[in-house]
């Protein structure tokens, strides 16, 4: 059953809406629907449930019409999905299976152990922990367990690629610790490993991590692990991007390639419900006197999470299942369609990073658009012409808020079916997007190249279609 919406006489949809995304105004070539009045804080208290509603309602009608090129994002399937609305989702299970701090888990805790061993199956790994609620709560939780405040730490800088977790003013600074950045190669935005190599014997880190946001190449992990090992450190992989990838066994391996552990989000490239993940490989003595595996457990719980969102462990159980079947394909088809968007984009001149080694072996690729007023006004003009990036710091850049860059991913399209005939179409749109040309026009192709892209695919049981209208029920 659809909403039924009483609209109150806004003139325009930009009314009541303050967000660069509002600003946008129509899309697709017709307008949104007016949207319900937001209420006033002396209105009843229904009419805030009927505005989120329909706020709700157009954001997923604004997707319908929309080229969602976010990197970091995907598509939940739709029997994942189902998770999230079951009674899992009222549920508090802190501690591990058999052993609960609150009863009435009889039946989730086999559920939470099989998720483990589907996790263990897909990634090859000798130990998991599905319970970190996030990428960055993984992180958080492998840092309070493998090392202690005034540990020296080791990772990519952030113009390099790297997540705001690594840095001294997010998790890495939280737990106190005093971080040096590898040197990198601003070509590919990939870790020297050469110089690292040095650099790690030279400044005798306690923890060497590798990973980044802007993944566009595999990291040089068995090198890096060796000189690790010569000093003893502990070496961590984020995954959070590539995870899909790997499990698709179409990136590397780390785990194989010796890191202790594996910290990811399980939404990105692996198509799971919005939560992380630890994986670890065999239990070992770390530098800090712990073993590897306990220590993990008890940074998760009691250390940073309270209770671990029992749906989202189901959810992903159902997602890891479904990579088993479809991951190996989709991951090929999510990295071949990132590299023919860039190629669509460098034969129309942009400038996509790396093009001496095919641009990307990932599903990310980077540009930078300073030519065209750089990464921040680009993604803006972008959204009103219905494509979803975002901007980017490039080697160099000092500011976040106003970077020379835009990053481009193809997760989410290639969930929808789009393929390589589809990517030079999108690239078209991006180039006339950055140029701020036809605007309107880049806005009405966007939603036909969407029309025909709107279902989910490399998953069981498609659903109703990615972006349907939510079938919420009236307020009474
Ligand atoms: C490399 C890396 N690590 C960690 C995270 C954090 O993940 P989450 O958003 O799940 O907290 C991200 C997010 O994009 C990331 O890119």
């Amino acid at each position: 059953m659809h909403l039924t919406l009483v609209r109150i006489g806004l003139k325009n949809e930009d009314q009541h809406t303050h967000t660069p995304a509002n600003k946008a105004g129509s899309m697709g070539g017709e307008r949104f629907p007016e949207p319900y009045q937001q209420p006033s804080s002396k209105a009843p208290s229904s009419e805030s449930v009927k505005w989120i509603q329909s706020q709700v309602t157009r954001h997923h009608q604004r997707f319908a019409r929309s080229i969602p090129l976010i990197a970091s994002e995907n598509l939940v399937s739709p029997l994942a999905a189902e998770m999230f609305s079951s009674d899992l989702h009222n549920r508090y299970a802190e501690g591990l299976p058999g052993s609960r701090y609150y009863e009435g888990n009889a039946d989730y805790d086999p559920i939470e152990e099989h998720v483990e061993s589907l996790a263990k199956r897909v990634f090859d790994a000798p130990f998991a922990d599905v319970r970190p609620i996030s990428g960055t709560t993984a992180n958080i939780s492998a840092l309070f367990a493998i090392s202690a405040p005034g540990n020296r730490f080791m990772a990519p800088e952030l113009a390099a690629g790297a997540h705001i977790s690594t840095q001294r003013f997010g998790a890495a600074g939280l737990r106190g610790l005093d971080t040096i950045t590898y040197p990198s190669i601003p070509e590919t935005m990939s870790i020297d490993t050469e110089l690292a190599v040095e650099m790690i014997a030279r400044e005798n880190p306690d923890v060497c991590y590798i990973g980044q946001s802007v993944y566009l190449f595999p990291s040089d992990v068995k090198e890096l692990v060796e000189a690790a090992r010569e000093i003893d450190a502990t070496i961590m992989y984020d995954a959070a991007h590539v995870l899909g990838l790997i499990a698709g066994n179409r990136f590397q391996d780390p785990l194989q390639d010796g890191v202790d552990l594996v910290c990811a989000s399980t939404h990105k490239t692996l198509p799971g419900p919005q939560h992380g993940i630890i994986l670890a490989n065999q239990d070992r003595q770390l530098a800090n006197g712990k073993m590897l595996h306990r220590a993990i457990r008890s940074a998760v719980f009691p250390g940073v999470h309270s209770n671990h969102h029992l749906h989202k462990v189901a959810a992903l159980g159902v997602s890891l299942a479904e990579a088993l079947e479809f991951q190996a394909d989709y991951a090929e088809h999510t990295i071949a369609n990132a590299k023919a968007l860039a190629e669509g984009l460098w034969e129309r001149g942009m400038k996509v990073f790396a093009p001496d080694h095919g641009f990307t072996e990932s599903h990310t690729i980077l540009v930078d658009v300073s030519e065209f007023g750089g990464g921040a006004d680009v993604s803006l003009r972008a959204e009103s012409c219905g494509l979803v990036m975002n901007k980017n710091m490039l080697p160099g850049d000092t500011s976040a808020v106003s970077p020379s860059g835009i990053r481009l991913g193809t997760p989410e399209l290639t969930r929808l079916g789009m393929g390589v005939d589809e990517m030079d179409e999108v690239a078209l749109m991006i180039h006339l997007a950055a140029q701020g040309d036809r605007e309107s026009e880049v806005r009405q192709r966007a939603a036909e190249l969407k029309k025909r892209f709107n279902s989910l695919h490399y998953c069981w049981n498609v659903g109703r279609g990615a972006y349907a209208d939510p079938e919420f029920s009236p307020v009474n």
